[in-house]
């Protein structure tokens, strides 16, 4: 394995609480590859169709994570990660043998050192299930019930899913992720599913034992355009989508702005009541605001994702802060901002909070920005600490370079660069890897 470069001398960071978790994460889709041992997901569907990934790439072999999953368990040993977030192939799990990569993955890790933290659902949704139907969140569960039966006695932490409002905004309402729909707001359904699915999780893996069991949403502070009532109320809309969809059918068993009534099924009643089973933690997943303004009347390119003209917002860029190479802003205070305004907005019905993804896109092994950007977060992180925020742990997205869904393997989030040009695949720590490893040292 090559050295990693050398990250530039930096103030020493805050202290945090000797319990807190400090880990990385990745996702089952991006890295495994060995697609040729797992059923096919909705993700291999997509993918085959031309045009839907910016580079035309697939992640029939990604980083081949699945037979070279002992060299990567040693990285993160050698990183001094408390844990190590990654997530379950649904697909995989239907096939034989599926379970064996998991729970030698697992005992790999309690052996190293590494709690393990899987995510059960992290958008490869087997082919043939559908969001759009009630039963698959009943599927979930009792896939859910099959994975605890075999990993529990080694497993401690669970998430159940992944970014429900990414996989329904970007998967079913624009169409740019799997499985391509561009249902606009008859996605609502596949909300309520995934909601479902996690209520229905949570109960299965209680029954199997478990005691730690959390959620990982995505969220951020959602900024008017403008002081005036058509951005505000814009604003405020995209919050209700981004935000309180999602958080508050699971903190308080309700929906937000009567959209309880546009969703499916006899008794939404008795859907919120499984759906607000109460979580022992809640999962953050925090990359950047979001600035939104009134309906500007015509199609917006955003990120790659093209946002209809008849949305009641458009979504705004936000000049004044450095972007990543995927353009996101860099607003470390909005962490903070998000975080605080959590605990205003949900008071004593927000569990500990544990930020589950965290990151940024960079080329480059010498990633100075990249090490800029998790020491300002990081230190955010702290400052929501410090005004009494509830914060128990913090994942880096993501230990490799991966597979970024609908990007391909352009954008690069990893710590570990990963030769996809060549095909080797070989991993080299980045300078931002050494830098993690410090500010973790530095904690001990
Ligand atoms: C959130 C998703 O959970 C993850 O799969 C993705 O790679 C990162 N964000 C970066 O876009």
């Amino acid at each position: 394995m090559a050295t990693a470069p050398r990250p530039r001398p930096r103030p020493p960071l805050p202290r945090f609480p000797a319990e807190f978790l400090w880990g990385v994460s990745t996702s089952a889709h991006q890295i495994e590859g060995a697609a040729d041992l797992r059923q096919p997901s909705v993700w291999d569907t997509f993918t085959a169709e031309p045009g839907r990934v910016r580079d035309g790439s697939t992640a029939a072999v990604a980083c081949d994570h699945y037979h070279r999953h002992r060299e990567d368990v040693a990285l993160l040993a050698d990183l001094g990660v408390d844990a190590y977030r990654f997530s379950v192939s649904w697909p995989r799990v239907r096939s034989p043998k599926g379970l064996d990569f998991y729970d030698a993955l697992v005992d790999d890790l309690c052996a190293a050192g590494v709690r393990p933290v899987p995510t059960l659902f992290h958008w490869d949704l087997p082919e043939g299930l559908d969001w759009l139907d009630r039963d698959t969140a009943y599927r979930l569960a009792d896939y859910a019930a099959e994975v605890a039966d075999r990993l529990g006695d080694r497993v401690g932490k669970w998430i159940t899913l992944n970014e429900p409002a990414e996989h329904t905004l970007l998967g079913h309402a624009l169409g740019t992720h799997a499985p391509g729909r561009r249902l606009l707001f008859d996605a609502l359904p596949v909300a309520h599913h995934q909601l479902l699915a996690h209520g229905l999780a949570v109960r299965a893996l209680r029954a199997a034992g478990a005691t730690d069991v959390g959620i990982a949403n995505s969220h951020g502070p959602v900024w008017p355009a403008s002081s005036g009532a058509a951005d505000t109320e814009a604003a405020d809309f995209y919050d209700v989508l981004l935000n309180r969809l999602f958080a508050e059918p699971v903190l308080l068993g309700a929906y937000p702005s009567g959209l309880g009534e546009l969703m499916p099924g006899g008794d939404v009643a008795a859907d919120l009541e499984v759906i607000a089973g109460p979580v022992d933690w809640y999962g953050v997943n925090y990359y950047a605001p979001t600035k939104v303004g009134a309906p500007q009347g015509t199609e917006i390119d955003f990120g790659g994702v093209r946002m209809p003209a008849e949305l009641p917002f458009s979504v705004r860029e936000i000049e004044g802060f450095p972007t990543t190479d995927f353009g996101w802003p860099v607003v470390p205070g909005a962490l903070t901002e998000l975080l605080t305004g959590f605990r205003d907005r949900y008071g004593d019905r927000l569990p500990p909070v544990v930020i589950t993804e965290n990151g940024c896109s960079y080329q480059g092994l010498d990633d100075q920005d990249r090490i800029a950007y998790l020491d300002a977060h990081v230190r955010a992180l702290h400052e929501a600490l410090a005004a009494g925020v509830d914060v128990r742990g913090y994942f880096v997205w993501s230990l490799l370079d991966n597979f970024e869904w609908a990007e391909g393997y352009g954008q690069r989030f990893g710590l570990v660069h990963v030769d996809f040009e060549t095909g080797t695949l070989e991993r080299t720590p980045k300078a931002s890897y050494a830098w993690y490893r410090e500010a973790l040292r530095g904690q001990r």
